[in-house]
Order: structure tokens, then C-alpha cells, then sequence
């Protein structure tokens, strides 16, 4: 089912989400329907509070591009990222490289609104799966922006608050302008 995502304003995308407690029937498809919302949005990733629901799960698939990444291992292996992908994940771990890299990202909550992000280049994340496996991925390029950007959202932070003072400045408007909109729609 391809559920409604919440737009920048609501306030479940500045909450700080709860950890997964338990897999049950409903996260297994509050999972799967965040999956079909995703492709339906043409997204490459989707965390929970921006479907309404304020637990640590989100869902990436970054495949369309098979070369958005240079590094990524799988649990210490060499891993290929379509077998890989779409990576579903509970109460993620995350541990950022010292280097940092700058591209221009959007997000499905915050629509027409596209900008430049400096983050660290590449990550080490440990997420546990819904089957109870641990997943640890070492990963650059797009997949560990994507895992950044997620991960941020269950901590309702979003990547307007990550901009440059500058570009913050300038977006400032723009974002006003988002809040005024009626979301009831
Ligand atoms: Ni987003």
C-alpha cells in the first residue's frame, strides 16, 4: 500500500524516533509499504516518521545507480550493492569518516527544495534487520549519504539544518513559504 508522506511542518519529523522493539505482523508491513512508497515517489530512501511513524525504521535503495559507490562491504566482504539493495533496517548504528564530501541532495518531505549537503564521505553502519541479523556496511558515494540522511530523520533532524550559513540564509524564505502551506491535503 503506498502510504502518504508527511511534509516539511509536521511535527513528527522533528521528533526523535523510538527504537523498533519488537518485529511484529505491523512493522513487517509498515516496512514493505514504505518500500512501495518509496519507488512510487522515485525516492532513494524513506524513514519512518516521514510516513507518520516516529520508530527507528527506514528503507534505501540506491541501485539505479550502480556506481554511486567506490567502497562497500558487507559484514567484512566485498559485497555487490543489487544484491544488496533494497536495505530495509531497525535502530541503525552509525560511525562517520573524518572526511568530508559536498552534493546536492532533496527529500521526499521537503518538495522543490534541492541544495548542496557537506557530510562525511563514508560510513560504517551497523543495522540490525527485521529477521534479527546484523548488517555492517562500510560505504561511500551515495549509499552512505543516503544512510546519513535516514538515519538523521529518525533523529528529526533534516538536511535544510545540515546547509551552510549562507545557503541557509538564502533558503530561509523558500522553507517559510513550505510552512505555510496547508499539509492537510
Ligand atoms: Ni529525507
Amino acid at each position: 500500500m503506498i502510504l502518504d508522506i508527511v511534509q516539511y511542518g509536521h511535527p513528527v519529523l522533528r521528533q526523535k524516533c523510538r527504537p523498533v522493539e519488537l518485529v511484529d505482523d505491523r512493522i513487517r508491513q509498515l516496512a514493505s509499504d514504505m518500500l512501495e512508497t518509496m519507488v512510487d515517489a522515485s525516492g532513494v530512501g524513506l524513514a519512518a516518521p516521514q510516513v507518520g511513524e516516529d520508530i527507528r525504521l527506514a528503507v534505501i535503495d540506491v541501485s539505479h545507480d550502480p556506481d554511486c559507490v567506490s567502497l562497500l562491504k558487507v559484514n567484512g566482504a566485498d559485497a555487490e550493492l543489487e544484491s544488496l539493495m533494497p536495505l530495509v533496517f531497525i535502530n541503525p548504528e552509525l560511525t562517520c569518516s573524518q572526511e568530508k564530501e559536498t552534493a546536492v541532495e532533496g527529500c521526499l518531505s521537503i518538495q522543490g527544495i534541492r541544495a548542496e549537503v557537506r557530510r562525511p564521505a563514508a560510513v560504517i553502519a551497523k543495522l540490525p534487520q527485521l529477521d534479527g541479523a546484523v548488517l555492517e556496511i562500510e560505504t561511500d558515494g551515495l549509499l552512505a549519504r543516503a544512510l546519513q540522511h535516514e538515519i538523521d530523520h529518525l533523529n528529526g533532524v533534516l538536511f535544510v539544518d545540515r546547509l551552510s550559513a549562507v545557503a541557509k540564509v538564502s533558503m530561509k524564505n523558500r522553507l517559510k513559504r513550505l510552512l505555510a502551506e496547508d499539509h492537510t491535503g
